[in-house]
């Protein structure tokens, strides 16, 4: 791979071979097993154009995991607040001869704009309403976790789907493993285009009753309201009564079903407490391992030595 920027172009044998290396990671994400040495010498530049505590931070952390340095680059503070351009910055900074270039940006499309302008490996960590690719692997690999394999197992992603970069990486992924997407939410925030993504055994199928939704699932993935996308406009005051995880729909479920969130929640709005904190069903922790396993899968696969 040149650089990281979508997985609906990557094949299945390449999501396969990514979330084996994150699964072997895991100990080291831990802190259980040695740092590795593959990016030794190595400087990681994080572009993050984007407010980010997860990714960015694991984005950090797997860059130490590997021995390599890395360095963080924020509006504040630099000269993106004085009107320099996203390419720009990436340009001047490419100069210093870092070995990858991390973004985050709010502009869909922004990353492939970064990797266009520079010769270095370029990672998207989330370009607007487009992809999070890092974070599908991640998600795909805490389900891999808990069920061996996606293939055939039914995933409720439930909120703003046509608004998250988180739905639309995670619904390519889980498809093209051929896991069952339903994709759950207000007809406002649920593009039907979305069926387009089904290929394979893997279907994707868009719904807007969630708790006809719920019926059968094996994992329910719950997203925040993008309100920094203008998606408020598009939720009414029963949203949490309509599509929020309550302790009632969750004593519904089957007790093999476990419960994800990429972060941040929004207690008492799509999540409430009791779900979120549930020790026997949520994953919402062990998602934030699994992104510095898999964030060092793909530094690795990218820049390593
Ligand atoms: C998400 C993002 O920024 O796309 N967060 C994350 O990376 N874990 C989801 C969100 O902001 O709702």
């Amino acid at each position: 791979m040149a650089d990281f920027l979508t997985i609906a172009e990557l094949p299945r044998q390449e999501i396969l071979r990514l979330l084996e290396a994150t699964r072997k990671n895991v100990p080291v994400a831990e802190g259980r097993s040695p740092n590795r040495t593959a990016l030794n010498g190595r400087v990681i530049a994080n572009l993050f154009f984007e407010d980010s505590t997860r990714t960015r931070c694991s984005f950090e952390t797997a860059v130490h995991r590997l021995g390599g340095q890395v360095f963080n680059l924020t509006p504040s503070g630099s000269s993106i607040s004085k009107g320099e351009s996203l390419v720009d910055t990436a340009r001047n900074i490419e100069c210093m001869g870092v070995a990858a270039i991390v973004v985050r940006c709010a502009v869909s499309g922004g990353a492939k704009m970064v990797a266009d302008g520079v010769k270095c490996p370029v990672i998207n960590a989330g370009d607007g309403r487009h992809e999070h690719p890092t974070q599908a692997i991640l998600d795909v690999s805490t389900l891999m976790e808990e069920f061996g394999s996606v293939e055939g197992r039914t995933i409720a992603i439930v909120g703003d789907i046509t608004n998250s970069r988180v739905a639309r990486s995670a619904t390519h992924a889980l498809a093209t493993l051929g896991a069952h997407v339903r994709l759950v939410g207000p007809p406002t925030l649920v593009s039907k285009a979305f069926e387009r993504i089904s290929q394979g055994s893997g279907t994707v199928t868009t719904m807007s009753n969630l708790d006809r939704a719920l019926e059968g699932v094996d994992a329910v993935m719950m997203l925040r309201v993008q309100f920094e996308r203008a998606a408020g406009g598009a939720i009414s005051s029963d949203y949490r009564q309509m599509f929020g995880l309550t302790p009632d729909r969750v004593a519904r479920l089957a007790p093999h079903v476990i419960i994800l969130h990429p972060g941040p929640m929004n207690r008492g709005i799509e999540i409430d407490d009791g779900v979120a904190d549930d020790p026997q069903r949520s994953r919402i922790l062990r998602q934030v391992t699994h992104g510095v396993a898999a964030r060092m899968a793909v530094l690795e696969d990218l820049v390593g030595v």
